[in-house]
């Protein structure tokens, strides 16, 4: 029977580490101010969320999503030991696009170096902090039915310019950071269900759409973009808005929800699993699933202390991080649960 493998995974952050000290004085071109922009402190970030630091792009204009999506594919596709050239579908789940159309993976095709030589698919999926879970579940599918074979999944973002650098934004700007995971997957035939891609499972409520969401447009209006964006009077459309509290209680509910469903469907305990890695929203988050899910404490990997929330990015992020400390080995079993924007939410099980 065939089943999906984890051929290959790979990871990249840039250079730039952003303390919770220094957020407060940066300006919206990350440039250090004398005096304090935001008001907010280390122990305040901390304390609600867990996080220490996060890393940033150069404020130099030069740095694309796509490119940090690059770095970590062309890690992920030397990790598996293959060439660009073997990739025959690329999935990318992002919520900071290079631009608003045409997607970012057939930017990322180009990058790479083989869009006049495969012509490969190319998908850009908008599941937010979800946006793994949901491609895997794709990649996974179309690898069953034997439509490709050599899968890229990533998950990239570049949080960083699109955030409100004041007071009016610090609930969300605090949270975010930049960075891109990625995967290469492929068929393998083998009859034990426990291999592979074991399990995903993708879930939605799109009651919650305006609980957490960026608009910067709305299509409806006449002309759909109307505001200075450097008047802050006018400009809120330019930034992400979140009912903290309401994201907050879906999340936990959500991972719990999914990852306890994720176990008694393949009837696996915490026995076959090596790692539970769950979305890196917030750290309190994280403690609450583990608390309410019974997961072993000892088995659950974070990285939000030192990479904030980087949506799409956190999964294969977190994995990675954890595999270059030595923790994380080939053919570890994984659980992971995610929630995001939309409210959407899911878990996989995979052997990595
Ligand atoms: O990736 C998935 C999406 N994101 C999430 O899952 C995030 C979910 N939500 C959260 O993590 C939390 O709701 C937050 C960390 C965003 C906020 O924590 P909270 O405990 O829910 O705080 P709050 O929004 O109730 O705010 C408490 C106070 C408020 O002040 P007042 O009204 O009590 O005077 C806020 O204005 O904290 C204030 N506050 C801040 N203070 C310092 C909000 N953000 C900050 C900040 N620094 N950065």
């Amino acid at each position: 029977m065939i089943r999906t493998k984890v051929l290959g995974l790979g990871s990249y952050v840039p250079d730039r580490v952003v303390t919770n000290e220094e957020i407060a004085f940066l300006n919206d071109q990350h440039v250090r101010q004398a005096t304090q922009v935001t008001e907010t402190n280390d122990q305040w970030i901390q304390q609600r969320t867990g996080i220490k630091e996060r890393r940033y792009v150069p404020n130099d204009g030069a740095t694309w999503t796509s490119d940090l999506a690059l770095e970590a594919s062309k890690r992920a596709i030397a990790d598996a030991g293959l060439q660009p050239t073997d990739i025959d579908c690329i999935i990318l789940g992002t919520l900071s696009p290079d631009f608003h159309f045409p997607g970012t993976a057939v930017v990322v095709q180009k990058k790479l170096g083989i869009a006049d030589k495969t012509s490969c698919a190319c998908f850009d999926i908008r599941q937010q902090c979800s946006a793994f879970v949901y491609g895997m579940q794709m990649a996974d599918a179309f690898i069953r039915c034997g439509t490709y074979k050599r899968i890229l999944l990533i998950g990239a973002e570049l949080h960083s310019h699109a955030l409100d650098y004041s007071t009016r934004g610090r609930d969300v700007m605090v949270l975010f950071g930049d960075g891109a995971g990625a995967m290469v997957l492929g068929p393998m035939e083998t009859d034990d269900p426990k291999q592979g891609v074991v399990y995903t499972a993708a879930h939605a409520d799109g009651n919650g759409a305006m609980d957490l969401c960026l608009k910067i447009f709305e299509i409806a209006r006449l002309p759909y973009l109307d505001y200075d964006p450097r008047d802050r009077e006018q400009n809120a459309l330019m930034y992400p808005k979140m009912d903290g509290k309401r994201v907050f209680l879906n999340a936990v509910r959500g991972m719990v929800m999914s990852t306890q469903a994720a176990l008694a469907k393949t009837g696996m305990s915490w026995d076959d699993i090596q790692w539970f890695v769950p979305h890196q929203a917030n750290l309190r988050i994280n403690e609450k699933v583990v608390e309410v899910a019974k997961i072993p404490p000892e088995k659950v990997l974070n990285t939000i202390e030192f990479y904030g929330n980087t949506t799409a990015a956190t999964v294969p992020l977190t994995i990675d991080y954890w595999r270059q400390q030595g923790k994380v080995k080939k053919g570890d079993r994984v659980l992971s649960s995610v929630f995001g924007s939309g409210f959407t939410w899911g878990a996989a099980i995979f052997t990595v």
